[in-house]
């Protein structure tokens, strides 16, 4: 079986990506894949590197039985376009500060992670990190709905 690596992105790397690769983790895990997929995040600034996940996405993320606590905020550079296969980013922001890292012949590793949950019709997951605690239960659900459909696409190149 193939491997495949997968880093999500958000602007902090405290709230959406650390989120998103926390219930990317758990599905792999479930499925008993991995030692397949490897699962990172960080963000395009460098405000929070060092820092554990925000306060209120670890304890979002706990009530849904997410272990967030281990995570540690690092910024994203150019290595990590040959490191990974796929770098999922949260909004169309992050995207746009992954075209200026990236080395012009891996910007097609560039998603939105939302393009995983077409059934959702949502194009970006929203930055939390300045509104209420409302926000952050959206952040997770849209992490499960698309990391779910994530894990689904890279099945056939696992097999391949
Ligand atoms: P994230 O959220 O990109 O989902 O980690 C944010 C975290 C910090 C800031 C903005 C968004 N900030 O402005 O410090």
């Amino acid at each position: 079986m193939k491997k495949v690596s997968v880093c999500f992105v958000c602007l902090g790397n405290i709230c959406r990506s650390p989120t998103a690769e926390a219930v990317m983790r758990r599905l792999v895990d479930e499925a008993g894949l991995s030692a397949h997929v490897s699962i990172d995040s960080a963000g395009t600034g460098d405000w929070h590197i060092g820092e554990a996940p925000d306060e209120r996405a670890q304890r979002a993320g706990a009530q849904r039985g997410y272990d967030l606590t281990p995570l540690r905020a690092r910024q994203i550079a150019a290595e990590d376009f040959h490191t990974f296969d796929l770098i999922v980013a949260m909004d169309d922001a992050n995207v746009t500060a992954l075209e200026q890292v990236a080395p012009s012949a891996r910007r097609d590793k560039i998603r939105l992670l939302m393009e995983f949950a077409p059934q959702l019709n949502e194009r970006v997951v929203a930055d939390p990190y300045f509104g209420g605690t409302a926000g952050f239960e959206t952040v997770l659900d849209q992490c499960e709905m698309a990391c779910s459909g994530l894990l689904a696409a890279l099945r056939p190149q696992l097999a391949e």
